[in-house]
């Protein structure tokens, strides 16, 4: 069973991020010079897949049309004879096929996977949150894929967290069964300190096997009266099994004003035109303080 479709939920609030996202949906917010949906698209391309699944809702259509071709601009471009910019504009519109499923109302993650059950149907599938980013030489989509391939069964990213940290994820208690890949025999949403010994987070990554959709109808609204992908995955873990894989690379919460901030000096940092001087500015920056 080939993973051929990625599901990328975009259609949040984003309300750690007001007010800048009161108009500008969160996953349109630039970092260096592309939306953050683009790295987004960028992993699941180099990934081998070419449906994305895109679930979205009012005041979203800014994600969708960034991906269409622009008739106007182009035109513009070629006019002017701006081919290179042309080059740029075009390949975005070419990277994938798009097809959205809106969620009427943000009741939650799981909620958001569930509605995309009619265009899913019976195949693997990639869930790839809207404002995580990954930068790794292998795509961490295509990592968690061989993952998959191998065992059969579901997998969701995990990094280690500090200890004191795990509040505020969801947690994967389990036992290493190859390098970096774990059975999972508990998971916790949010666990209150000291209820756990784990520090393996869940961050927004997933190959999730169909049968998670039979298992989200069957999942009650939990913290937040949100339905939770997490409680969901418990019952998918409970019936058929399920893996924790700690991908190799670094992850930024894009939807948080800190992890943005390190996102940014991350990639600025390794911009063909911009990575020397920033790192020169940045050297000066710290010397003066
Ligand atoms: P987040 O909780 O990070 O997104 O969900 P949010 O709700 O937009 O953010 P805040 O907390 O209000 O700032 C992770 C991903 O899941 C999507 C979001 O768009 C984000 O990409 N999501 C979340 C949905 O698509 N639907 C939902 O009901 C909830």
């Amino acid at each position: 069973m080939r993973v051929k479709k990625a599901v990328v939920p975009v259609a949040g609030l984003g309300t750690r991020f007001l007010p800048a996202t009161k108009v500008i949906p969160k996953e349109m917010l630039t970092v260096v010079d592309r939306p953050t949906i683009q790295y987004i698209v960028e992993e699941v391309v180099g990934s081998d897949i070419k449906e994305v699944v895109l679930v979205t809702a009012s005041g979203k259509s800014a994600i969708e049309d960034h991906f269409d071709y622009s008739f106007e601009l182009e035109t513009f471009l070629s006019q002017k004879g701006k081919l290179d910019l042309l080059k740029e504009v075009r390949h975005i519109s070419t990277l994938i096929d798009v097809v959205s499923v809106r969620q009427k109302e943000p009741l939650g993650l799981g909620h958001a996977v569930l509605v995309t059950e009619p265009v899913v149907v019976d195949e693997p599938f990639a869930v790839v949150l809207g404002d995580d980013l990954v930068d790794a030489e292998v795509p961490c989509v295509y990592q968690m894929i061989k993952v998959f391939e191998q065992f059969r069964e579901s997998v969701v990213a995990v990094q280690q967290v500090p200890l004191e940290d795990t509040h505020r994820y969801g947690i994967v208690e389990g036992r290493e069964v190859a390098p970096g890949v774990y059975e999972v025999k508990r998971l916790i949403e949010k666990p209150p300190p000291g209820t756990t010994t784990s520090n393996l987070a869940i961050i927004g990554r997933y190959i999730l096997r169909p049968e998670i959709y039979g298992c989200l109808h069957r999942t009650l609204p939990g913290v937040g009266g949100e339905i939770q992908l997490t409680d969901a995955l418990d019952i998918l873990r409970k019936e058929r099994g399920l893996y924790a894989y700690e991908f190799t690379g670094k992850r930024f919460d894009a939807g948080d004003k800190f992890g943005y901030l390190q996102a940014t000096v991350n990639y600025a940092l390794q911009h063909p035109d911009l990575g020397g001087i920033f790192k020169e500015y940045l050297k000066k920056l710290v010397s003066s303080f």
